[in-house]
């Protein structure tokens, strides 16, 4: 385990509820079923602090709790986190392993809870790419989890928008060379079932934290009409409040999806 990744390291604190008063401006009616997270300004967040990045890391996964739990209290369907970008192999090797241990340490410290409440684990983004015990862990806990049906948690891992559009192009021409899909017949819909999880709806909500406004090759397909709520806080400080400020912003918008207003 990397050094700054003591196992006297915990996650966990006492779960606080979101402020009531915060919490009623929120329209449960208008819940967005699908919020997406590009987690971003780690690194930036452990620099100001003269700290090693591993150690933005290591607040950031504490964030994702925080998400996780605000998520659940406000009853969000699914919450999409993207946790390792394709591009992300590039960063140094110490970096990467540092990562992928705090990953692993917080499924499995999650476990329990994610049982408790119903969360269920998917993934998105080619995990063979994974250290083995790392993919290994995830898809048992996939599989523990895969009846959990209140609310799913999907991590992009080893991730990318283009790569994940160019496989489904790719499975498609595959049917069309083998007669099961005739090149005439594919259209919007037959084409998003040959993505990663075609079963899960298009986020509603994507929020970015650290200031960046950009989609960074994340789910290029499904963010089509999705409205973006861009923050300049970064992902360590990002907390259940402002995770409810966003839906609360998200809720005042008109999504028009290109026709008119009624
Ligand atoms: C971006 O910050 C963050 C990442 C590339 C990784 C996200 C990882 C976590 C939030 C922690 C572990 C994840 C889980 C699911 C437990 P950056 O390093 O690019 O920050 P910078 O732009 O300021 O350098």
């Amino acid at each position: 385990m990397p050094k700054l990744l003591k196992q006297s390291d915990r996650f966990k604190g006492p779960e606080k509820p979101i402020p009531p008063a915060l919490k009623t401006q929120v329209d449960p009616v208008r819940m967005p079923k699908h919020v997406a997270v590009i987690m971003d300004g780690n690194g930036r967040w452990a620099k100001r602090r003269g700290l090693p990045r591993v150690v933005g890391h290591r607040a950031g996964a504490n964030a994702v709790r925080e998400v996780v739990e605000g998520a659940r209290e406000l009853g969000v369907r699914y919450l999409t986190l993207y946790a390792f970008s394709s591009e992300n192999w590039k960063r140094p090797k110490q970096e990467i392993r540092a990562l992928m241990a705090l990953l692993r340490r917080y499924l499995r410290e999650e476990l329990e809870e994610m049982l408790h409440y119903g969360i269920g684990l998917k993934v998105i983004g080619n995990i063979d790419l994974l250290p083995p015990k790392v993919s290994q862990e995830i898809r048992e806990i996939i599989a523990k989890t895969s009846h959990c049906g209140k609310m799913t948690v999907i991590l992009a891992l080893s991730y990318g928008g283009r790569t994940e559009i160019v496989e489904a192009a790719r499975k498609l021409a595959e049917r069309c060379l083998a007669g099961e899909v005739r090149p005439p017949d594919i259209d919007e819909k037959s084409f998003s079932q040959h993505l990663y999880l075609p079963e899960c709806p298009d986020p509603d909500l994507l929020i970015r934290t650290s200031g960046e406004h950009r989609l960074s090759n994340f789910l290029l397909w499904q963010l089509s009409y999705s409205e973006i709520y861009f923050t300049p806080t970064l992902w360590p400080d990002f907390t259940k409040e402002e995770f409810c400020r966003a839906i609360v912003d998200y809720q005042k918008r008109d999504r028009r999806y290109g026709g008119v207003s009624v």
